[in-house]
């Protein structure tokens, strides 16, 4: 009985292994599409977003079948030294890679965080995870090989690869039931996989930086706020002119994978837009740190943001951005400028903000 299981076992695997050039194809446009989707959803703050993530969680179960079907052809080839040739030193890394990236991403969703200086465990996923793009084409480019025509089999690939994506999806539902039944920390984590950090204030949630911004604290009383650009009045304000009158409860959720909700208190923007007198061309709004960091967002949703001093009934600390920080509900925490001068009211969008968030920190 048990030898008939095994055998029926293999033959259903066998049944679903499409064929090498297909699985070493299939495994390359994976792991794009897992770093396709992995560097889109470092923006993706709403639930409205929650399917990219389900996807990419997918896509990367998905893969370790995949990669399973790989190992199981090629592992004569690795783990006998006489057959190795130059190339096979690359395909080691890029599978050991790519077992740290799959491993690293399974067991965030279990909520296990080990500390690692300067980054947390989804950094490292995420870092690993672009560096396995190269060593995929270095990879590919050594061993090239064209899928053929003849390997695809419309209905028989189809249903491999839908099998193999919904026993994903499957295996991620389990995962969250696992977590939900043990109880374990990845059981509280967002759909952004961030996990909750709780408390109020300052020393709640863990001070970062999307790169490398850290700059010298600011002297507040030689500090001040301007608002200037599509404006008809350009306005200094020194911390002492700034009155934070308006609190409310947003969420942070840092791409680096935690979140807080805090109380944060300060000034709407749409105030000081409408004390500087916007003109009619304004669309958009340009916060910018005393770094040089910036980010940009449409006039409208930048008019319900707010320009906070304190947090959680506490003065902004250093770290947090003092003397004052965007807070951009609905949007990741790299977006919520800290250590913001200078409000720019455009016409326009600003796309190489991109490229000044990744520098700012190393321009001093
Ligand atoms: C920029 C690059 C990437 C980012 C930002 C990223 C981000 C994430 C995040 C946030 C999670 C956790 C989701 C959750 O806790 O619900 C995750 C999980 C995962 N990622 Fe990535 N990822 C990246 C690249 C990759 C690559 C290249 C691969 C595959 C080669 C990959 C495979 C996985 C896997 C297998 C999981 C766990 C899925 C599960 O257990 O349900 N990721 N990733």
């Amino acid at each position: 009985m048990r030898g008939v299981s095994v055998s029926t076992f293999r033959s259903l695997v066998r049944s679903l292994q499409p064929p090498a050039r297909i699985v070493d194809w299939s495994i390359f446009v994976g792991v794009l599409l897992e770093a396709g989707s992995g560097l889109l959803s470092l923006i993706g703050a709403t639930p409205a977003w929650a399917p990219l993530f389900w996807l990419h969680r997918a896509v990367g179960l998905t893969l370790i079948v995949l990669l399973g079907f790989k190992l199981a052809r090629v592992r004569h080839r690795i783990t006998r030294a006489s057959q190795w040739q130059r190339s096979t030193v690359l395909s080691v890394v890029t599978l050991l890679t790519a077992t740290v990236v799959l491993g690293s991403g399974i067991v965030w969703v279990f909520g296990f965080a080990p500390e690692i200086p300067l980054f947390t465990l989804l950094t490292v996923h995420a870092g690993l995870g672009l560096l396995l793009v190269v060593l995929m084409g270095a990879h590919l480019y050594t061993r090239f090989r064209p899928p053929r025509r003849a390997d695809f089999h419309r209905r028989r690939t189809t249903i491999q690869y839908s099998v193999m994506l919904i026993a994903g999806a499957v295996t991620y539902r389990g995962q969250e039931i696992l977590n939900r039944l043990l109880g374990t920390e990845g059981a509280d984590r967002r759909f952004t996989g961030s996990q909750r950090t709780d408390g109020e204030g300052n020393s709640a949630f863990p001070v970062t930086s999307w790169v490398a911004d850290d700059p010298d604290p600011v002297e507040t009383e030689e500090w001040d706020l301007t608002v200037r650009g599509e404006v008809d009045r350009r306005l200094e304000l020194g911390y002492g002119e700034l009155t934070p009158d308006t609190a409310e409860e947003a969420l942070l959720d840092c791409t680096s994978g935690w979140y807080t909700v805090q109380e944060w208190q300060g000034v709407r923007v749409e105030e000081l837009l409408d004390a500087s007198s916007t003109t009619g061309q304004a669309s958009h709004v340009r916060f910018v740190s005393v770094t040089g960091y910036r980010w940009t967002l449409p006039i409208e949703e930048a008019r319900d943001a707010l320009l906070a001093t304190h947090v959680g009934g506490e003065r902004l600390s250093h770290g947090h951005g003092a003397p004052m920080r965007l807070v951009a509900p609905g949007r990741r925490g790299f977006q919520w400028v800290k250590w913001v001068e200078r409000v720019d009211v455009r016409q326009n969008g600003d796309p190489a903000q991109w490229i000044v968030t990744l520098i700012s920190g190393f321009t001093d």
